[in-house]
């Protein structure tokens, strides 16, 4: 190991052996944290070849169960957002991509830190179960296209132990690292086609659209070198997506979204989405894939999806057909614009504390959620707000809580005398081929 790290600080490419080797006998756990810690200081700085990067993410990956995903008929699309506020995409782009015949058999993840997670917005719906043996899975994505769980204990065990060590050693955000920790989990869970959707802005890991290109086309090469057709958007998160953040508000807002009443920006984004979903599954050209997704909107078919997905889990879909029935948070509470003037921004990740500090989100990895705790944005960026009017409306089961949180958004807007200029929703799009810039999404 002492070698391998001293190769690694002076530049030199690791064989695929080597990086195999370093993974390998850290989950055995014959390896030291403190070298390990050394190792990865010296990726940070030294960066990886494209090799390299994709024998450790194939190492990270075999560390565990590799999901076969050979018993569902058809191709299977894997779609992963790298973490946003508000952004309920999978709830919206996944039975969507079902109703065109695309299978979807997807695992995803708990809320982090600010952001949050697909499992905790799908377990705010009564009775619904992430929790499923490998064959339920594949006879629910059979029978009704799609399926959403929680990733297995036992899915990139070398990530897991490795995430952990980086969120100490200060090597979080290290683009080859997180190109491996995505694409390892990605790989694993056996999808033949992966869609990436990149956030950038103030509520992403990418602060700059320049640093999420780089991260895409990494992840792009890395999925592509592997044998899986693998395509990335970069997308918008300088503001939270749609209008609700917290768990059964973002349900409610999808299902709007499903019954084409969505939002304009969620909406946009879902629809691109799911049409370069359904062209990586071979469903035409982008422009045949969008009317299609437009379709299934339209004639209900994708919300038709999501029901019978959610009755397959064990699910109430009751509260699917009629979003009133979702239990409501004890407390609402409006927050008022303290002047007049356009919403100029809103700090996107102070907006997922604020939820979070409302009980949407954990403290600990322990810590029980609020399901029906979080924000309604009643003005967003670009709006006009006279002083005293609703911003925003807050929920919450605990009324101790309103005053910290309200604090936090307050501190996440920004109210100026001039109109704020428009944003890309959606920035470009990576293939292996390279960057496309996308031109017409401006909100
Ligand atoms: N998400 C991951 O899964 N891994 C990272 O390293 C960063 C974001």
């Amino acid at each position: 190991m002492y070698d391998l790290i001293m190769k690694k600080r002076n530049g030199t490419p690791l064989s695929e052996e080597e990086i195999r080797y370093l993974i390998q006998e850290y989950v055995k756990g014959n390896i030291p944290d403190y070298q390990m810690s050394a190792f990865l200081m010296a990726v940070y700085f030294k960066g990886m070849t494209e090799e390299e990067t994709l024998a450790m993410t194939w190492a990270a990956a075999r560390s565990g169960d590799m999901v076969d995903l050979s018993g569902i008929k058809g191709i299977k699309v894997d779609k992963h957002s790298t973490g946003g506020v508000g952004d309920k995409t999978t709830l919206i782009v996944a039975p969507i991509a079902a109703a065109c015949g695309v299978k979807v058999a997807k695992m995803s993840g708990r809320g982090l830190g600010h952001t949050g997670g697909t499992v905790d917005k799908l377990e705010a719906i009564p009775g619904l179960q992430t929790s499923l043996d490998r064959e339920k899975f594949v006879d629910i994505v059979n029978q009704t296209g799609i399926s959403v769980i929680g990733q297995s204990g036992n899915l990139a065990p070398a990530d897991k132990k490795l995430y952990a060590l980086r969120d100490v050693t200060a090597t979080v955000d290290s683009i080859p690292l997180i190109a491996v920790s995505i694409m390892s989990k990605k790989l694993a869970a056996g999808s033949d086609a992966i869609l990436l959707d990149v956030k950038t802005g103030s509520g992403a890991f990418m602060k700059t659209v320049e640093d999420a290109i780089v991260l895409a086309r990494e992840m792009v090469s890395i999925g592509e070198n592997a044998g899986k057709r693998t395509m990335a958007l970069i997308t918008n998160m300088d503001r939270p997506l749609g209008c609700h953040i917290g768990n059964s508000l973002e349900v409610i807002e999808a299902v709007d979204t499903l019954r084409g009443r969505g939002p304009e920006d969620l909406t946009e984004i879902c629809l691109e989405l799911a049409a370069n979903m359904l062209f990586l599954a071979g469903k035409g050209s982008p422009g045949e894939c969008r009317v299609l997704a437009e379709k299934a909107i339209a004639d209900g078919s994708a919300l038709d999806r999501l029901i019978a997905m959610v009755e397959a889990q064990g699910g109430d879909a009751s509260v699917i057909r009629d979003t009133d029935r979702f239990a409501k948070a004890s407390f609402e509470h409006p927050v008022l614009a303290e002047r007049s003037g356009y919403i100029g921004a809103i700090d996107t990740e102070s907006c997922g504390i604020a939820s979070s500090m409302l009980g949407a989100g954990r403290e600990t990895r322990e810590s029980p959620i609020d399901h029906s705790a979080g924000i309604i944005l009643r003005s967003r960026v670009g709006d006009y707000v006279e002083k005293g009017q609703v911003i925003a409306l807050m929920y919450t089961s605990d009324k101790r809580l309103l005053e910290g949180a309200e604090r936090r958004y307050r501190e996440a807007v920004t109210i100026c005398r001039q109109k704020p200029e428009k944003q890309p929703l959606i920035y470009a799009r990576v293939t292996d081929a390279g960057v496309e810039k996308y031109c017409q999404n401006d909100d």
